[in-house]
């Protein structure tokens, strides 16, 4: 498996490009299910989750190809002839999101076998809202075997049907789940309307391709979308967001080694948390534009509390980076997580390193600044693994983290863009390069 090996104390200084969104390109992959024609999405980050989801959508009958040289961010997708449209356990266990292509296929083909997502090590993170709401819309849903075995019943027959608009409140804010349900909606007769919604950027992209696709929607950002439902899409190129997740780990990396880095390519209108934080924390953040943000670490950093909320609160996915800069701040920060009931998992790899932290219940208490030295540390998922790599770039000596698999579900090349940045790391194992011919790494566990 793959490590990296990580010799902290250089202050990061320099530009950094920041790859598309990771959580912008799995919808609007899946939303490629709702032509017949070609979607060509650009800024596509190349990471193993886009590849999980390019193997998801073939494996469904779609056509999916990926650009190579100067287009390499490109991938066109045609979803012609969906000959199966089944969403197969041994992919949909090693990525959550693939639960997003049922609203998809029911809207497009009114049939979908999709297998259940197991557990994760963030939390329970059931789909429950996403099935009661497309059962709001006419489909009968029954789960077998591990499988959601889905279908709109026509009352003709065995023909199938067209999933209805319908009134759907959200019990609770649930991205996919809105994502799932506005690419259910957009090819369903009549209108639907859909409450409590999410007001991700994510959700923002997503809205901006099917409007591109020539659905109706109004309402993508704010907490209500209504959606005037059509017969048919046809095919759209559309560029992606940058990822503002990545934006943000790369602001934290700047201020937590106190360095001056310049993060490009971002969207600063996206990370009006994040920079608010660092700024409280005493990190200079200069604004330098739409698509760019400068952050000046001093080396002297006071703590904060966060408490993680849907947006435009501050990321859940953003809390463990977070939490690897208080452990350098002076005082003691509160880190409340709102969002997920397991998201901790990075606490005891980093009192490993030598942090002061205390978890009582969903609140972390951290004391600092602590010295990290270097140590062994394990990966437990996507964003604990970023957290590991930060605290690893300001500890004393050489740390070896493991099961960087993680990272590479939604960190693009990342060795290299801290290396040219000035950090001392490098990865023993195999660069991730999505590519058909190299399946081997996909066995391995998620
Ligand atoms: C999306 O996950 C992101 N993933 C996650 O990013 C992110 O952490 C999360 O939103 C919150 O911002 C993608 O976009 C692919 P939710 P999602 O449904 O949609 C509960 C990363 O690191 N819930 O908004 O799965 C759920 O358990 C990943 O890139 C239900 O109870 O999250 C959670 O507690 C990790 N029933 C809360 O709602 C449901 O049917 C919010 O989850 C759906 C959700």
């Amino acid at each position: 498996m793959d490590k990296f090996i990580i010799r902290g104390g250089n202050p990061l200084v320099g530009t950094v490009r920041v790859s598309g969104a990771k959580n912008s390109a799995l919808p609007c992959m899946a939303a490629a299910i709702l032509s017949e024609e070609e979607i060509t999405l650009e800024n596509i980050p190349q990471v193993r989750d886009i590849e999980t989801q390019r193997r998801l959508l073939a494996s469904m009958g779609a056509a999916v190809a990926l650009h190579e040289g100067d287009a390499r961010d490109h991938v066109t997708i045609s979803c012609r002839s969906l000959s199966d449209p089944v969403a197969r356990y041994e992919i949909v266990k090693t990525m959550r999101a693939s639960s997003l292509v049922l609203g998809p296929l029911l809207a497009r083909a009114g049939v979908a076998r999709v297998a259940m997502p197991g557990g994760c090590a963030i939390g329970g993170r059931p789909i429950d809202l996403h099935i009661k709401s497309l059962e709001k819309m006419g489909a009968v849903i029954v789960q077998e075997h591990g499988y959601l075995e889905a279908r709109v019943d026509s009352g003709v027959g065995s023909r199938v049907g067209r999933l209805r608009g319908a009134h759907i409140v959200f019990d609770r804010i649930t991205v996919t789940g809105t994502e799932d349900l506005l690419m259910a909606a957009v090819l369903a007769e009549g209108d639907t309307l859909l409450e409590n919604c999410a007001r991700e950027p994510e959700v923002v992209d997503l809205a901006a391709l099917l409007t591109a696709m020539g659905a109706k929607i109004q309402g993508a950002g704010t907490s209500t979308i209504c959606v005037h439902g059509v017969a048919k899409l046809h095919g759209a190129r559309y560029r992606i967001n940058p990822d503002r997740i990545e934006a943000g780990t790369l602001l934290i990396a700047g201020a937590i080694t106190g360095g001056d880095l310049i993060v490009a390519n971002c969207n600063t209108a996206h990370l009006g948390a994040v920079i608010a934080k660092l700024r409280e924390c005493g990190a200079r953040v200069d604004v330098l534009g739409p698509d760019a943000a400068r952050v000046h670490g001093n080396g002297r950093l006071r703590a904060a509390d966060i408490s993680t909320e849907e947006y435009p609160g501050f990321p859940t996915d953003m809390q463990a980076q977070y939490m690897a800069l208080a452990t350098q701040a002076e005082g003691v920060s509160l880190v409340r997580e709102n969002i997920f009931e397991n998201r901790f998992m990075h606490v005891q790899e980093l009192v490993r390193m030598g942090a002061n932290i205390k978890v009582d219940g969903n609140t972390a208490t951290v004391r600092g600044p602590a010295r990290l030295s270097s140590a062994a540390v394990m990966c437990s998922d996507l964003r604990a693994s970023a957290s590991l790599v930060l605290a690893a770039l300001v500890a004393d000596g050489e740390s070896v983290i493991d099961r960087v698999y993680h990272m590479d579900r939604g960190y693009e090349h990342i060795e290299d863009k801290l290396r040219g940045v000035g950090a001392q790391i490098q990865r023993l194992g195999n660069v991730f390069v999505p590519r058909q011919e190299k399946p081997s790494y996909l066995n391995q566990p998620a």
